[in-house]
């Protein structure tokens, strides 16, 4: 620009300057993606296949399939429509505050992209070269899972506008004890699924003949004891005793995909015997009936599992007390906080906020001993259907006696479109009530203790 500035003054002399100047720039224009017209070919697929396509296949959630130029084209508006107003793809957590892996994000340019296509009648484009469409496995994350189980029963989902909890028992028996490198849980009903939480029960040699043993699907009630419910479940081993229970291995909140961890982290030991234990599934209540057969899908991997992962609970039901007491008065927006302090130098790998249907926003963060602070989370706009794990790019070291501090808002007034109740009623934590109408106020993280150079360890895949 200063070039184009000074000859200008100069104009007969600078003029072929000029000229060429205005050529190159044509030139750099017109190969310029960003400001050609966009088509199928040079622009969308791409976009819609990072940010739509992994959710919108079939055996995914999404409902419609984005797949084919004809399925994407047939939709442009409303594919424009939905973007537009922020409510696709789904991705609560603020870009400003914190990047995570496999994010569901749209640029700028790119969002005008696509409503320019859906104005311009959603053209193709060269159709000799139409991007290849990404390979995915049908109903997977990755690669061809080692052992597929499905719930045994189905469960009736009774159309009564209820809470409803069960505990299920995915019992199995493989060939030799191996290791887990990942597993996915790909609920049956994702309408009415709303959160899940499972272990991993391992038989040693000989202690249990048949793991099928009892019933596959109890009811849970809170007040039920535990250990009866374990009973009814057939879990014990055959001379009466418990057998060991791996906690947390795979859990699911709505929208959740399953978090994969480069090799050498995570993973667990299986056993020959055992069984998965689908703890607090819990389906929202539905006026009509359905029904849910969930899965869980097993990756084995080739060596022990050298670093497992931990997992901390702040808040509801966890190791830090939320406060004020986490009880919403009617009209108000009120907020809230929870906090702990490290007792180790951790790297921290995945980062989970959890509220229910009250939420109006969520911040995540660590302090350090020195009064930095290191930005973790923050969903400005609180939406009860994604509760991602966020899986940091590389892990966040956080230093021995930070606080690691997360704030909710609740907005209980009428306002707030998702609020159960009308007229607006006192919510709050209850007894160890998860029901969708009650609240919860989690912040859930994993994490490593800390080891040189793990802040170069990519968690991307
Ligand atoms: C993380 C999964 C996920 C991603 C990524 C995603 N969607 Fe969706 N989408 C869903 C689900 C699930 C629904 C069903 C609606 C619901 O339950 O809220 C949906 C619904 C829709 C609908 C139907 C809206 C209606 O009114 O019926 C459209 C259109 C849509 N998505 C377009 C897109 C586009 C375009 C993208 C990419 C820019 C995208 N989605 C990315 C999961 C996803």
């Amino acid at each position: 620009m200063i070039f184009f500035i000074k000859e200008k003054q100069n104009f007969k002399k600078g003029f072929p300057v000029f000229l060429c100047f205005l050529f190159v720039l044509v030139v750099f224009l017109s190969s310029c993606n960003n400001s050609e017209q966009p088509t199928f070919t040079n622009r969308i697929a791409s976009i819609v296949y990072k940010n739509c396509t992994p959710c919108h296949r079939s055996g995914e959630a999404g409902g419609y399939s984005f797949v084919t130029y004809e399925e994407i084209s047939k939709h442009a508006d409303l594919i424009a429509a939905v973007t537009k107003d922020g409510y696709m793809p789904p991705w609560p957590a603020d870009t400003a505050y914190s990047r995570f892996c496999d994010e569901f994000v749209l640029t700028q340019s790119e969002l005008q992209a696509l409503q320019l296509w859906a104005e311009s009648g959603a053209p193709l484009g060269d159709e000799n070269n139409i991007p290849k469409s990404p390979e995915f496995f049908v109903d997977s994350i990755h690669e061809k899972p080692d052992l597929i189980l499905k719930m045994t029963k189905s469960f009736f989902i009774k159309g009564d506008n209820a809470d409803k909890f069960m505990i299920a028992k995915l019992p199995y028996e493989i060939a030799h004890d191996t290791f887990i490198r990942a597993i996915e849980f790909v609920p049956g009903n994702r309408k009415l699924l709303h959160h899940m939480n499972g272990h991993l029960v391992s038989y040693p040699e000989g202690k249990k003949k048949n793991v099928s043993d009892g019933e596959h699907l109890v009811e849970m009630n809170m007040d039920t004891d535990q250990i009866l419910i374990y009973q009814r479940l057939g879990l014990q081993n055959d001379d009466g005793t418990f057998p060991a229970l791996t906690p947390s291995v795979i859990n699911y909140l709505p929208g959740v995909i399953s978090t994969v961890y480069p090799e050498g982290i995570g993973g667990y030991r299986m056993s020959k015997k055992g069984a998965f234990l689908l703890k607090d599934l819990h389906y929202g209540p539905t006026p009509v009936s359905d029904s849910d057969q969930s899965v869980i899908k097993v990756y084995f991997g080739n060596k022990p599992p050298k670093r497992p992962t931990n997992e901390l609970i702040l808040g509801t039901l966890g190791v830090s007390e939320v406060l004020p007491p986490l009880q919403i008065p009617p009209d108000e927006v009120s907020s809230f906080s929870t906090e702990i302090t490290t007792t180790e130098k951790i790297s921290l790998l995945t980062v989970n906020p959890h509220l229910h249907l009250l939420g109006k926003s969520f911040k995540g963060y660590a302090i350090k001993p020195n009064g930095d602070t290191i930005p973790l989370v923050r969903i400005n706009k609180w939406d009860f259907r994604w509760q991602y794990f966020y899986t940091y790019k590389k892990p966040v070291i956080i230093p021995k006696g930070s606080r690691i501090c997360a704030e909710a808002v609740f907005d209980n007034t009428t306002s707030n479109p998702n609020n159960p109740f009308s007229p607006p009623r006192q919510v709050g934590e209850r007894n160890t009530s998860m029901r969708t109408t009650d609240e919860m106020f989690q912040f859930i993280i994993t994490f490593l203790p800390y080891r040189r150079g793990d802040e170069n360890i990519s968690l991307e895949h």
